[in-house]
């Protein structure tokens, strides 16, 4: 007994004094550092001096070691040689540069894989992946778990009380993958028992009665096929969160090892996909903030005009930053692209400008961090023709690279600028909204869409563009945030809601929060089923009025919503509402049968308001002026940014970069210095300017 308390004492005595001192890792003052990935085992080992010192001669701050390097750690079973990376953390550290030491665990060596096949994933249809190319295991073998954290003890035994290691990354881009191994399945059971307890319980929320799908034993139980027709949606839902928790654990599994090592100088992190509803972002509770990675050309966004394909989507680091931030004490960006990538269905060359601009974007949504995958261009492998910081010579900057030199002089710039009393504009702090996001209404909804023109992502993206054309810092919170922060909330087809949710929301409205809530939301509770009640009856109080039905028309008929003057094309899902007495409509359902009755509605509630947007428009148009009338009705004053400027504010700064494919005048106080740029941002262009 006495034992089991010193070691509960002695974990919390740990816990205490590896508090980590953010302002210790990354000094305000600082504003940003920047650094590179550079792999010394994909090198003759007599280039390394050069090409770290010409790495710090470039002005970058860091270097990140060890990525894809488990063969090279761990040769044989067992036995370790860190030789090799010793001496690049000592050149490294030579040239002032710092690193961050990465767990290897996505590219397990051949010996593994040969000794230990059972760790291979296997794909829905029965295929094993095979050595060869990266992120071939699964998470859930119980043999990769294992021998990935004897690998990491010994590296962080070896590297946890080194001064010249800043931090740690585990993994590379963790993401889930449905995997169909053996011990995936096996575990996928175990979560199903420890969940429900009894298979009773589990047939009842699966709702097994339906189709004869019931079970009288968790070893009856698979992973879902999911493309197999029909397959039970709450076996389906329970396997994604399964999948989300597999690899949320493996990474707290990971960071604890490592975290049993290291001194508190050190933090640990990993580099997320913004996958965002994979649902085991910001859910591993051992990581001390996370990071993003981020590619933006490579054949697919379109971005604004012809040529704006070589600037990539203006929302796409913007959301980045907005859905990482507040999940995160401070967030970083792991990879931002340093020019052309090897793996788009198209690869072009990034517009001049343009990967200078995505780091000043990275930078102005608040990151304390930002790195770029890789040095230098690899001359073998899968990645051949990926840019780097230099050529394929080794030493050439690339134009990529010109622009991350700059970027870091600039940042020189702006430290010896910054002040410790800057403020950031009133106004910009005013228009602060936070969209309500949980990734399990984004499964629920694309398992069981009822329209194929319905986008679970689109819907949500259509308020958030026009949030970021009115110059609102944004963040995407879930339902344990503290709401008050924000003057307004919108929840974008919120569907699987519980009733605590929906008194919080209530709570936050009457205290004068002005929540927009829309078409979908509150339809399911939290594990899916529809209420036995009329649809989302749960939420009518919140809202003011009923929901007599829905309607989800055929693409060629589309027909419209009128708002003021103004109609606005839809096709995909339109409620048709019945307000109670004090519920204002806004908008009305033309051209069908149910032509006149309500789509839009808002009301009082309390000292706040409740907004019920009961309708997805074709192009987001409908959205966007909502938005803009609740904005002038609460008297908050908005921008009117073009499509593709984003203006943001951080440590006293203003920060504009322009995605479009025409320039733009930007409108700063008369006392505003600006620093970088000019008034005039130019497509790809920057301009940061400090306040007074
Ligand atoms: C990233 C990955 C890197 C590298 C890069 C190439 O997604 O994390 O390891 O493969 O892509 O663009």
């Amino acid at each position: 007994m006495r034992k089991i308390q010193l070691s509960v004492l002695f974990i919390l005595l740990s816990v205490i004094t590896i508090a980590r001192d953010w302002e210790n890792y990354f000094p305000e003052k600082q504003l940003i550092t920047t650094g590179v990935y550079y792999y010394p085992e994909h090198w003759d080992s007599t280039q390394w001096d050069r090409d770290l010192k010409n790495i710090a001669a470039m002005g970058f701050e860091f270097t990140h070691f060890a990525e894809f390097a488990w063969a090279q750690l761990e040769p044989e079973e067992g036995k370790y040689d860190f030789e090799w990376l010793d001496k690049a953390v000592s050149i490294a550290a030579k040239y002032k540069l710092k690193v961050i030491m990465c767990t290897s665990t996505c590219t397990p060596p051949v010996w593994l894989s040969r000794k230990h096949p059972e760790i291979l994933s296997m794909n829905e249809n029965g295929q094993r992946m095979d050595h060869g190319s990266r992120q071939h295991a699964s998470f859930s073998s119980s043999y990769y778990r294992s021998y990935s954290l004897k690998m990491i003890e010994q590296l962080a035994r070896h590297y946890g009380n080194d001064l010249r290691i800043i931090g740690w990354q585990v993994d590379n881009e963790p993401r889930t993958f449905f995997d169909y191994n053996q011990d995936a399945q096996q575990r996928f059971r175990d979560w199903l028992k420890k969940k429900y307890q009894t298979i009773e319980a589990l047939n009842v929320t699966w709702g097994t009665l339906f189709w004869s799908n019931t079970y009288s034993d968790f070893s009856q139980i698979n992973i879902p096929l999911h493309s197999q027709w029909g397959m039970n949606l709450n076996q389906r839902l329970d396997h994604n969160r399964f999948t989300a928790s597999e690899t949320a654990t493996f990474l707290d599994d990971q960071a604890a090892e490592i975290k049993k090592q290291i001194s508190a100088n050190q933090w640990v992190t990993t580099n997320y996909i913004p996958n965002y509803d994979g649902g085991y972002i910001g859910k591993s509770q051992q990581l001390d903030f996370i990071t993003y990675t981020r590619y933006m050309v490579f054949g697919s966004s379109m971005g604004i005009g012809r040529k704006g394909y070589r600037l990539g989507d203006p929302l796409s680091i913007a959301m980045a930053n907005d859905f990482f931030r507040p999940k995160s004490p401070l967030y970083g960006v792991m990879e931002l692209q340093p020019g052309q990538v090897n793996w788009g269905s198209i690869n072009p060359q990034p517009a001049p400008g343009a990967v200078r601009m995505w780091l000043w974007h990275q930078f102005a949504g608040g990151s304390s961090l930002v790195c770029t995958y890789r040095y230098r261009a690899p001359l073998v492998g899968y990645e051949q023709y990926h840019y780097g910081i230099v050529g394929p010579d080794g030493v050439t900057p690339t134009p990529g690279g010109l622009e991350y030199q700059k970027f870091m002089q600039e940042i020189d710039l702006l430290r010896k600028e910054y002040l410790q009393t800057a403020t950031i504009p009133p106004a910009y702090l005013a228009r602060k909204t936070a969209i309500l996001f949980n990734n399990e209404n984004i499964w629920g909804m694309d398992m069981n869409k009822q329209t194929n023109q319905w986008n679970s992502m689109g819907h949500i993206i259509k308020y958030y563009k026009p949030l970021k054309a009115f110059g609102a810092p944004v963040d995407f919170i879930d339902d344990q945030t503290d709401f008050s922060k924000y003057p307004v909330i919108i929840a974008p087809a919120y569907q699987q809601i519980d009733k605590e949710l929906i008194r919080k929301m209530t709570n936050y409205a009457e205290a004068g929060g002005n929540l927009v809530l829309t078409c979908r939301t509150g339809h399911k509770d939290r594990e899916g089923h529809l209420w036995e009640a009329k649809f989302a009856a749960p939420i009518y109080d919140l809202i003011g009025a009923e929901i007599e039905f829905y309607d989800l028309p055929m693409p060629h008929a589309q027909d419209s919503v009128l708002m003021g003057s103004k109609k606005y094309a839809w096709k995909t899902w339109g409620e048709i509402l019945k307000p109670n007495q004090g519920t204002s409509v806004w908008g009305t359902f033309q051209g069908d049968f149910y032509a006149g009755k309500p789509a839009v509605i808002t009301r009082k509630l309390g000292k706040g308001s409740v907004t019920y947007v009961g309708i997805d428009s074709n192009d987001g148009l409908l959205e966007r002026d909502i938005l803009k009338k609740l904005y002038a009705q609460l008297e908050i004053s908005v921008d009117n940014l073009p499509e593709g400027v984003t203006v943001e504010y951080r440590n006293g700064f203003g920060i504009a970069v322009n995605y479009s494919d025409r320039n733009y005048n930007l409108d700063i106080p008369v006392d505003a210095r600006i620093l970088v740029g000019s008034k005039v941002v130019s497509t790809a262009g920057v301009t940061v300017w400090k306040l007074k």
